[in-house]
């Protein structure tokens, strides 16, 4: 007896340093798990679904760690129990960094649950704009769906409801995370997919710019290229390219690749501010920050630039200092947004008519301001 219970406990210490292997979570970093709270790393933009602080919007308050264990956290996000997507692609030590950011957040105490990012469109809204608030993509893509659309665009020859069905279900960015079939059932993601279908695919134009001194001036180069899939991509068509004219330059000249026209400069626009915080992933719709201002834009036209194309516009002004093009903006009219003319929930990055692009965003790359300018 005394023997066998000598060799359970020799066995059981043998045992123990694997036991506490098993359990041990990998030793997480808060400032790394802030980061991919915000969507580094691949992680998944928890922040847009639980709010920056974690404080809850669309998904429940996880400032704290809700009183998860470890293993209770890895499962929910793993196996989400309800319309979360799940993110496969974050390994044990990416849990374990967002574990510990949470776990550094002082727990919300607020008695009223914060709003969606994205809210609810209004009654008369087609149903697959509701269903796709409802089901989360719009708490990341707007209430419009725009993003995807631009990149379904990109290779649009072809596209059908089964490649949809792909993305979200099994191959959707590590950061989208995927769908359960269970919670998003086919019939829903079809509805989904036909209203981003009527509002149309988006061409995926892409605007990035340079800045050149030469002489007394300086020369903004904007290259508008469409990241489409060569033959696969919807070509851009009847493009503008509106430069604000920065305070304190005035204009000397502007050229246009073959294709491209320079019209020249139009005073007194109203053109909107402040689009940096509109970019896709803003957290309010409309943005309160957005403001109305007037300035001068000077206009380029271009007829068409095909899916894998790219053009350019130039635009000399003379002037001293740094010119920041804050305020620019791409846009064009074919294709067409085509608005089902019941939406009332309209999406503050996409225009009414044509599409848009704003400047600064990740969309409209504009440089950076040089040291000392
Ligand atoms: C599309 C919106 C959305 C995104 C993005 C999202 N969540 Fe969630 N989350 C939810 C919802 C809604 C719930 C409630 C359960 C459900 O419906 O799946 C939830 C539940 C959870 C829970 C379980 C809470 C509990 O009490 O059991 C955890 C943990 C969690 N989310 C963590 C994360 C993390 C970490 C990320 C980023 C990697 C993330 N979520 C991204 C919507 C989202
Ligand atoms: C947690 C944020 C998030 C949620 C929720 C989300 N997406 Fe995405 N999705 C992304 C990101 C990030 C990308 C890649 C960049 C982009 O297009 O904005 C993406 C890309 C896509 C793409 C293009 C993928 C490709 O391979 O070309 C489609 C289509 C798409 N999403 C549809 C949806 C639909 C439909 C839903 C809801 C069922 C949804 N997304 C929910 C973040 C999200």
């Amino acid at each position: 007896m005394r023997i066998r219970i000598l060799s359970l406990f020799v066995a059981l210490c043998a045992l123990s340093p694997l036991v506490a292997q098993a359990q041990t979570p990998p030793v997480g970093d808060v400032n790394k798990g802030r980061a991919m709270w915000m969507g580094g790393g691949g992680s998944g933009f928890c922040m847009l679904c639980h709010g920056m602080q974690a404080g809850g919007s669309f998904g429940p308050d996880l400032a704290g760690g809700r009183g998860l264990t470890f293993a209770q956290f890895k499962r929910a996000v793993r196996q989400p129990w309800g319309v979360m997507p799940s993110y496969p692609k974050i390994d044990d030590q990416g849990l374990a960094h967002l574990y510990a950011f949470l776990k550094s957040l002082p727990p919300s105490t607020g008695d009223k649950v914060p709003d969606w990012s994205v809210a609810n469109p209004p009654a008369g809204a087609p149903l697959g704009q509701v269903l796709g608030v409802q089901f989360g993509c719009g708490q990341c893509h707007g209430p419009e769906i725009a993003h995807p659309r631009r990149d379904i665009g990109a290779k649009a020859k072809g596209f059908d409801f089964e490649h949809f069905k792909k993305i979200i279900y099994e191959t959707a960015p590590p950061t989208m995370g995927v769908f359960n079939k269970d919670r998003l059932s086919e019939p829903i993601a079809r509805e989904i997919y036909n209203y981003m279908l009527t509002a149309g695919w988006r061409t995926f134009l892409w605007g990035t710019s340079t800045i050149k001194t030469e002489g007394a001036n300086q020369v903004v180069t904007v290259t508008v290229d469409n990241k489409g899939e060569k033959d696969k991509g919807l070509a851009g068509e009847d493009i503008t390219v509106s430069l604000l004219v920065p305070a304190g330059f005035t204009v000397v000249s502007g050229t246009a690749d073959v294709g491209g026209k320079y019209v020249g400069v139009s005073k007194g626009v109203e053109y909107v501010t402040n689009p940096g915080v509109l970019s896709p992933f803003r957290l309010m719709n409309p943005n309160p920050q957005v403001k109305k201002e007037k300035g001068d834009f000077a206009i380029f036209t271009i007829k068409k630039v095909e899916a894998g194309a790219k053009t350019s516009v130039s635009l000399t002004l003379a002037g001293s200092g740094f010119p920041t093009m804050t305020g620019s903006t791409i846009t064009w009219n074919k294709p067409a947004i085509k608005r089902p003319a019941s939406v009332t929930l309209t999406d503050d990055r996409t225009a009414a008519k044509g599409d848009i692009l704003w400047g600064p965003s990740p969309e409209f790359l504009l440089p950076a301001r040089p040291a000392g300018k």
